[in-house]
């Protein structure tokens, strides 16, 4: 490999730094700190390498800065907003509970505050960012300030590598419309950003998402593509949450099985075996309690608004008036096995090293907290939205280019901003 970067090393991962092996050998791209481990170094050496960095982060799917003293949220904002063009996302719309920034941090964000992610018994979950949301990053990026003690990576896979291995006619059937992804009561929006529904709706239309009304209720609606077009490769990714094919996780557990051996992973193992429906449950009750200790007000919410979002869905069960068809429809369990075997065999392991960041690119790249145990600090921020739109039909494929102006989040939480077409409602 040509080190075209000067005053650092420049490498792919050694066997020892990872988990688990497979056919993924140049994911992530290695710059590691030589002479000068500085912050302020690192900081002035991606100002100046700023084009070729993300020339790697688009062909490599991913960079690995290890070994720079990397010991705070505010070196790890400052670092990658030290990248030329890199533009922080502070406000995604209706993100998740527990999805918070770190302290008065402008853009650092808890990967959850409710829950932990990673370096637990759980295996799944892969994900391109934000698919439940509109404010989809063009990169995400991720700091470690603890490693787990025994695994508890964020695993990343290529989906690039990927995707020419799909069975023909699926991809054809994710290629050709956009798929329903989720809906939000108008009034839940309205509360959450302390707006009209006229000022919502306004922003709705702006952004190109669909506002129906089911039994007497508005609600929000968003669809999404499913096969991103990289601009710089010019290849096809399926960028979805993997949680939307509901037996992938299980298929995933068996064929991860084999890379967790010995007394250690003994405990993971045991889980993984369960029957789904009995791991469920355990599953839920912690996701329950979790919720209900960071904060009953909050959790009494989200509990009231999926009551009152099944309600209307139920009265109408037979004829809602949009069209709720999921990407899940496209795969068959064939297919599915399929698709967990090449996930397992392009899986990228990276165990985390104290003061690491990675830089991922979210229109290639899944990821997900992967198995360990022990206490494990990792932290992300998000950049540079995508520009999506959000009704339908559209085309399945989606040729990614970032957006100009803020994101949806941004212009609810900030309705005055310039930017909000003010004209098409009163503040
Ligand atoms: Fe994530």
């Amino acid at each position: 490999m040509h080190n075209e970067y000067a005053g650092v090393t420049t490498r792919f991962l050694n066997p020892n730094e990872r988990l688990v092996l497979s056919k993924e050998n140049e994911m992530p791209f290695v710059i590691e700190a030589k002479e000068d481990n500085s912050v302020q170094f690192l900081q002035a050496f991606l100002i100046s390498n700023t084009d070729k960095i993300l020339n790697d982060m688009s062909h490599y799917g991913a960079v690995l800065l290890r070994g720079f003293n990397i010991v705070s949220e505010e070196d790890f904002e400052t670092t990658v907003l030290s990248i030329r063009g890199m533009k922080g996302i502070s406000e995604a719309f209706m993100s998740e509970q527990g999805r918070i920034h770190v302290g008065n941090s402008k853009y650092v964000l808890h990967t959850n505050a409710v829950y932990k992610t990673g370096g637990t018994l759980y295996l799944g979950g892969f994900h391109s960012e934000n698919y439940y949301s509109t404010d989809v990053p063009t990169y995400i990026s991720f700091c470690c300030l603890k490693p787990s003690s025994t695994g508890g990576e964020t695993g990343i896979i290529n989906m690039e590598k990927i995707y020419p291995f799909l069975d023909q006619a699926l991809q054809t059937k994710l290629e050709k419309n956009n798929f329903f992804v989720s809906k939000w009561l108008m009034s839940e929006v309205a509360e959450r950003y302390h707006l009209s529904d006229k000022k919502i709706e306004a922003i709705c239309k702006q952004f190109d998402l669909p506002v129906v009304t089911v039994n007497d209720k508005k609600f929000i609606l968003m669809y999404k593509p499913n096969v991103f077009i990289h601009p710089v490769t010019n290849k096809k990714s399926l960028q979805i949450n993997y949680f939307e094919l509901p037996t992938l996780n299980a298929v995933l557990r068996k064929k991860f099985i084999k890379d967790y051996p010995g007394k250690m992973w003994f405990w993971h193992r045991f889980v993984w075996r369960l029957p789904d429906a009995v791991l469920k449950i355990p599953e839920v009750i912690y996701m329950v309690f979790a919720s209900l200790f960071y904060s009953p007000k909050e959790s009494f919410k989200i509990i009231v608004s999926k009551y009152k979002n099944y309600m209307a869905n139920r009265k109408n069960k037979d004829s809602l008036p949009f069209n709720d068809v999921k990407v899940k429809s496209c795969f068959n369990e064939k297919e599915i096995k399929a698709l967990a075997q090449l996930m397992r065999d392009y899986y990228c392991s990276c165990l985390w090293q104290k003061g690491d960041i990675l830089l991922v690119d979210n229109r290639k790249v899944v990821h997900a907290g992967m198995p360990g145990s022990g206490p494990r600090t990792i932290r992300a921020m998000i950049c540079n939205p995508l520009d999506m739109r959000y009704s339908d039909p559209q085309s399945g494929l989606f040729d990614c280019k970032s957006r100009n102006s803020e994101t949806v989040g941004f212009y609810m939480s900030s309705p005055e901003s310039e930017g909000v077409k003010s004209a098409e409602y009163t503040i």
